[in-house]
């Protein structure tokens, strides 16, 4: 409703929205998933932004892919996320890229093509992410590593 709100008031055409979304991160996601459900991953705290955008051919654009909570750090390689590296990391292998690229391909596979944001200074670990572009995970792949987060699925 902002953003309807927002066009009221501003000449351009809206085609961009910088959202918070990683792997670690999914709130506009969960609540489509576990709609109408009494479990907390189907509070709708968003107005349906993820629908609405999609709705509207407004561009999401995730910022933080890599990052856990209110930027609390990186979950790739990190101990607090075991089940969750492990998934990433066999999946990357098997593919032959880096981990970032697989935490950026599970971005690039949801059908609204989303434009990850990244924040790396890192010129070789820029490139790793960029294999996600050569890649595409198959729905079992995503769907493994969205419950490896420790999401449910109804
Ligand atoms: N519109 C908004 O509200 C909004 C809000 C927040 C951010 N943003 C934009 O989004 C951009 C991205 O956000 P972010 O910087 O939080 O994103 P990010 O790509 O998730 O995090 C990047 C940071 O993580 C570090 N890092 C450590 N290990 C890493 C690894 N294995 N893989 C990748 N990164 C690793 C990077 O360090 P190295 O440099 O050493 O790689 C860098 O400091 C920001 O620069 C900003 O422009 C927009």
């Amino acid at each position: 409703m902002q953003i309807e709100l927002l066009t009221r008031f501003v000449e351009q055409k809206i085609i961009f929205n910088q959202l918070q979304l990683s792997i670690t991160n999914t709130g506009m996601i969960d609540a489509g998933i576990n709609v109408n459900m009494e479990i907390d991953p189907s509070i709708n705290r968003d107005g349906s932004i993820l629908d609405y955008c999609r709705l509207k051919d407004i561009t999401i654009q995730p910022w933080s892919p890599f990052q856990f909570g209110f930027f609390e750090g990186v979950f790739l390689d990190n101990e607090k996320f075991p089940e969750l590296n492990q998934k990433i990391n066999a999946i990357a292998a098997a593919k032959g890229v880096a981990n970032t690229a697989i935490a950026i391909a599970w971005i690039l596979r949801h059908p609204a093509r989303m434009q990850p944001i990244v924040g790396t200074t890192n010129p070789d670990r820029l490139k790793a992410m960029c294999r996600a572009s050569d890649i595409s995970l198959t729905r079992q792949e995503w769907y493994e590593i969205y419950l490896a987060a420790g999401n449910k699925l109804p």
